[in-house]
């Protein structure tokens, strides 16, 4: 199936920068690239750590960029790694990104020798506890 030209921007981006991850212990390496409102793509990969709780996911990498980038609302997110499997976000970053997109995102997982899987963080995140709980 073709990608939008979006999907195909966000594809490249998330691929270009999963070429910079420093993922020697994995060895299983992380793009992510976040459409944000400003229309601007941030993107992140995986860091990890000798001390490996210490390792950064690909996508909080790329929330960290968005937010140092002066945006805040992630409006699309493509995540790309190794294999046939959509490497979909781990748990933590499925919270991470609540923080900062709607529940109706699109969010794409895609191990990049097999088919991308588009789903919403809904359904990634369902019955998901955010910042409008807090009282303001
Ligand atoms: N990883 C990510 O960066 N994002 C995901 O969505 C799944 C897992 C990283 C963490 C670790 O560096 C490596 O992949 C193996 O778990």
């Amino acid at each position: 199936m073709s990608k939008t030209q979006t999907d195909q921007a966000l594809f490249e981006a998330a691929e270009a920068i999963r070429a910079k991850a420093y993922a020697p212990y994995s060895r299983f390496s992380v793009g992510a690239a976040i459409l944000a409102e400003d229309g601007k793509i941030y993107s992140g990969c995986n860091i990890e750590n000798a001390a490996y709780p210490q390792g950064n996911c690909a996508e909080a990498s790329a929330i960290a960029a968005m937010i140092a980038g002066g945006a805040r609302r992630i409006t699309r997110i493509y995540v790309t790694g190794p294999g046939t499997a959509p490497v979909t976000p781990c748990g933590g970053c499925r919270q991470r990104l609540r923080e900062f997109a709607n529940l109706d995102v699109t969010v794409i997982s895609h191990g990049v020798d097999g088919e991308p899987l588009v789903q919403t963080l809904e359904q990634l995140l369902p019955h998901s506890f955010g910042p409008e709980y807090l009282p303001k």
